[in-house]
């Protein structure tokens, strides 16, 4: 069960808070990916009013796992999220996992060790995430009683001083024994500071009752960063950045300078590959082994540099494989283009892929030379081994042929839009 009801009015954006993106993924990507990581029977995703962009979103990431939204408004507490989504609940459900929309950061292992706690607890347990803060922020408190077993969770907000002095709080995700869940949900109430219906007080509930609570500690403080506001989604991607960057740089990728590096979720990166500062790359790229890439680059989606292709400064891929050993140095756009073995794409080269309508592709065979400032304008073929002039404007579907060596620029006029303008021109 996924909460993102709340309105995210802290973001002042007009884009639903969960469709945000961090490194690749919306935050609701990354909660349904933690879903995902547990093998759920059915997601259940509570949104408030006006939610159907993210349902929809959320629907398409769920791909073959059944899918259920329900809306709550208004919203009266996360305790009432859960009870507006109850009757999605199969009545035997074994176990019901509580996430949250906003809470991208929780790592599966932490949501795995929550499952088998409760699965190991028996029939009618309960487990809850709890994390420790040196300066709690207004999170939940743990309560503990003499002998140390979980008794309940405090709101900030209903806290005397001396409970929030206690630095072991409520993350606020949960595994529940669906029947427990589903008897104990009616017995909230809102008599408390905010007026709310607490999903919390249903852990109280559940030790008043003598069902097993237990509590599974997750070191890393940073999974439970809930993100409320744009400052924090800055943080909280700024985290999930340094996850990936020490994902390959433990494969053997080297990263010069983590701190201006992003790479997106989706990038695969063969050992030995070089990344130098200030580089940018998103969506689904595959770079292959002793690569270079950088200073200033941006490789976007459906990238591929096949083993020790070079991308350097200035330089922007897109739709773009590079062959074994090819280079592209300098100022250099490459958008649709298959670049042959070893070919050498010259500084401040464009491929004109775009004619305003549909995007074209450009082959450049093995070993072809392009010289500085080349546009070659797609459809084309440059033929392998071909050399091109500095400043050499190749016009679409050329006849290039091996070897061969093209120069000059043909640009003459093609032309008016209309025949007023062509008046005008033919005035002046
Ligand atoms: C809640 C917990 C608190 C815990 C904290 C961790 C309660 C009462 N308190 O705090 O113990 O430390 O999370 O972050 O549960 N939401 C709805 N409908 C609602 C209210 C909230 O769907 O009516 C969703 C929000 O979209 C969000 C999540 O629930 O994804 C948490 O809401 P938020 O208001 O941030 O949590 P708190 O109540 O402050
Ligand atoms: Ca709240």
């Amino acid at each position: 069960m996924i909460l993102a009801a709340g309105k995210g009015k802290r973001m002042r954006s007009a884009l639903p808070k969960v469709l945000h993106p961090l490194c690749g993924r919306s935050m609701l990507g990354w909660v349904i990916e933690q879903a995902l990581g547990l093998g759920p029977e059915r997601i259940v995703l509570v949104v408030g009013h006006g939610g159907e962009q993210v349902a929809e979103h959320g629907r398409e990431l769920a791909g073959d796992v059944p899918f259920e939204v329900r809306v709550q408004e208004p919203q009266l507490g996360t305790g009432h999220a859960l009870q507006v989504a109850a009757d999605a609940l199969s009545a035997d459900a074994q176990r019901v996992v509580v996430l949250y929309g906003d809470m991208p950061l929780l790592r599966t292992e932490s949501l795995e060790r929550l499952v088998a706690k409760q699965v190991e607890a028996g029939p009618g347990a309960s487990a809850l995430l709890t994390t420790c803060f040196d300066d709690p922020p207004a999170f939940g408190r743990i309560l503990r009683g003499a002998n140390g077993a979980f008794e309940a969770i405090v709101e900030h907000k209903d806290a005397t001083p001396e409970q929030r002095m206690i630095g072991e709080v409520n993350m606020g995700v949960y595994a529940f024994d669906g029947a427990t869940l589903v008897e104990n949900l009616p017995r909230l109430s809102n008599e408390n500071a905010q007026g709310e219906y607490y999903l919390t007080d249903l852990l109280g509930l559940a030790v008043g009752a003598g069902k097993p609570v237990h509590v599974v500690a997750v070191d890393d403080s940073s999974e439970g960063q809930g993100v409320n506001t744009l400052l924090q989604l800055a943080d909280a991607r700024a985290s999930m950045q340094m996850r990936i960057l020490e994902e390959h740089l433990a494969a053997g990728v080297q990263i010069e300078d983590p701190h201006s590096t992003f790479i997106g979720c989706f990038v695969t990166i063969g050992p030995g590959t070089k990344i130098f500062p200030c580089t940018y790359i998103e969506g689904e790229v595959a770079i292959g082994a002793d690569c270079e890439v950088g200073p200033f680059s941006r490789l976007r989606t459906g990238t591929v540099l096949e083993d020790g292709a070079q991308i350097g400064n200035f330089t922007e891929c897109k739709q773009t494989t590079m062959g074994p050993g090819s280079k592209a140095k300098h100022l250099t756009y490459l958008g649709n283009t298959q670049v042959g073995e070893r070919a050498n794409i010259g500084a401040g080269t464009i491929f004109a892929n775009y004619d305003g309508t549909h995007k074209h592709t450009t082959v450049v065979g093995e070993r072809a030379f392009i010289g500085s400032g080349t546009i070659v304008v797609a459809p084309n073929q440059i033929a392998p081994e071909c050399t091109t002039g500095a400043g050499a404007v190749i016009t679409r579907n050329a006849t290039t042929k091996r070897g061969e060596t093209w120069i000059g620029m043909p640009a003459r006029r093609l032309g008016a839009k209309d025949s007023e303008s062509q008046a005008d021109q033919d005035e002046s």
